[in-house]
């Protein structure tokens, strides 16, 4: 049997649609191995979301060709891969294919191109696409990623994302239901939905809030995430289903990239800071014990001291539980790069420090502060180190807890012993135990 390696970079989106390219390889016989000497086929899957992580694929071309046999196949696909098409063929010899985003039901027949020696380049979009008849080849675990949105309307102007991933489209309510009871009958309890911008969520009929009440009351489904939101399209009815639906979790990741109000205008995002500071205190106000995580951008062109403070402050305001930050890299092909005054580059790293320092200290504050309370784990696997079990609260907090390698995949009840200000170590709490759900 033909076997593929696959490597993946960037967001969970890239991790699911990974697992798509793995259902459309699997109808073709293939396997998975995590090998890359022994592949037949080998994938790598692109972020281009900042240069970066160009940067990084790039490099790592240079060691996947050593384990190039005669007739090997060696692929990029992705948002790099949308974002380059054909010049990536011409920039990286080694490279046999490459396919953006839309693109993966070419799989097959551009690696059989490649057999014949012909390079090519498949980044059409397709408005239409969800793969809706591929089954994703998932690893086995209680948790699964289930795409419910491609694409992205928006138009900030920091992003690459509307140009790599095409127009928004949402997946029809019967078909993610459809695969989430499948997911919940094959023993799944955790599903996160995804999507560039996912509680703009609207196939025509239904929105988000559909969406969360129907995913989350499929029997056995014990866990509900989303990711990511956008700040303003938490309407109220998104709240009260929220609200109203107990699988959903106490966390929400809201990406607010800065918290200068005149920066916000620049990356056109549509809210200003006393804004998204509604946003956060109407997502309090719906969901007790909310644990909220950003992403954040310093160095965006024409972003003074004064409004890097106000990031700073917003961090502090908010009491964000973690956060994703990022020196602001220009993408060739967004609007932004045609603004003015960009930040230089030492300026951005500075920055970047400063705030990992403020998020650092606020996250262990607020962690600090939860030693000693007792949550619901979802056991996830081995721990890195230690011969402990990772395991994950609804508040997405990990805390590493001693116990049995059967543990992996159920649910347990648990004391939080200590942290190191952003993970925690922890105890079962026996006698408070949660059978498996
Ligand atoms: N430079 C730096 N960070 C970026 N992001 C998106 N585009 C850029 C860019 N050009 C960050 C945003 C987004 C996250 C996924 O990546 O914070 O939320």
């Amino acid at each position: 049997m033909p076997s593929v390696y696959i490597e993946t970079y960037g967001c969970q989106m890239n991790v699911s649609d990974s697992e798509l390219m793995l259902g459309v390889l699997a109808r073709e016989g293939y396997v998975r191995t995590d090998d890359p000497t022994a592949a037949d086929v080998m994938l790598v899957n692109t972020c281009a979301v900042r240069d970066h992580a160009e940067q990084r694929v790039l490099g790592r071309m240079g060691e996947l060709k050593r384990y190039k046999r005669p007739g090997d196949v060696l692929g990029v696909v992705g948002c790099m891969a949308q974002r380059l098409g054909p010049r990536l063929l011409e920039r990286v010899p080694q490279v046999d294919l490459v396919i953006g985003p839309d693109g993966y039901r070419s799989l097959p027949e551009l690696i059989a191109r490649a057999r014949g020696g012909e390079r090519a380049a498949d980044v059409a979009f397709k408005g239409w696409e969800h793969y809706e008849d591929v089954p994703p080849v998932r690893p086995d675990s209680a948790s699964a990623f289930v795409t419910v949105q491609r694409g992205c309307d928006y138009r900030c102007t920091f992003c690459i994302v509307p140009m790599t991933r095409g127009p928004e489209r949402s997946r029809r309510l019967a078909d993610v239901v459809n695969e989430v009871t499948r997911l919940a009958a094959s023993g799944t309890t955790e599903v996160t939905l995804l999507g560039q911008t996912v509680n703009s969520y609207h196939d025509g009929t239904h929105d988000f809030a559909d969406l969360l009440r129907a995913v989350g009351t499929v029997p056995g489904m014990r866990r509900l995430r989303f990711t990511s939101p956008y700040p303003t399209d938490f309407t109220e009815r998104v709240l009260a289903a929220m609200a109203g639906t107990p699988a959903v979790c106490e966390h929400v990741h809201l990406p607010v990239q800065s918290g200068s109000s005149r920066v916000l205008k620049r990356m056109l995002r549509r809210y200003d800071r006393a804004r998204f500071l509604e946003v956060v205190a109407a997502l309090r106000r719906a969901i007790s014990g909310l644990a909220l995580t950003t992403d954040i951008i310093v160095g965006f062109a024409g972003e003074t001291e004064d409004d890097f403070r106000e990031t700073l402050s917003l961090v502090e305001e908010v009491g964000f539980d973690d956060a994703y930050t990022f020196k602001y890299s220009l993408r060739e092909g967004t609007p932004a790069v045609r603004l003015k005054d960009h930040v230089a580059e030492d300026v951005k790293t500075e920055r970047l420090e400063r705030l990992i320092t403020v998020v650092r200290r606020v996250a262990a504050r607020r962690n600090m502060a939860l030693v000693g309370t007792t949550h619901e784990v979802l056991v996830e696997g081995p721990a890195k180190r230690g011969g402990l079990l990772q395991t994950r609260t609804r508040t997405n907090k990990v805390a590493l807890v001693e116990g049995s390698p059967d543990w992996i995949g159920t649910y347990r009840r648990v004391r939080f012993t200590g942290t190191t200000g952003s993970t925690f170590t922890a105890w079962p709490v026996e006698q408070e135990r949660t059978l498996v759900g």
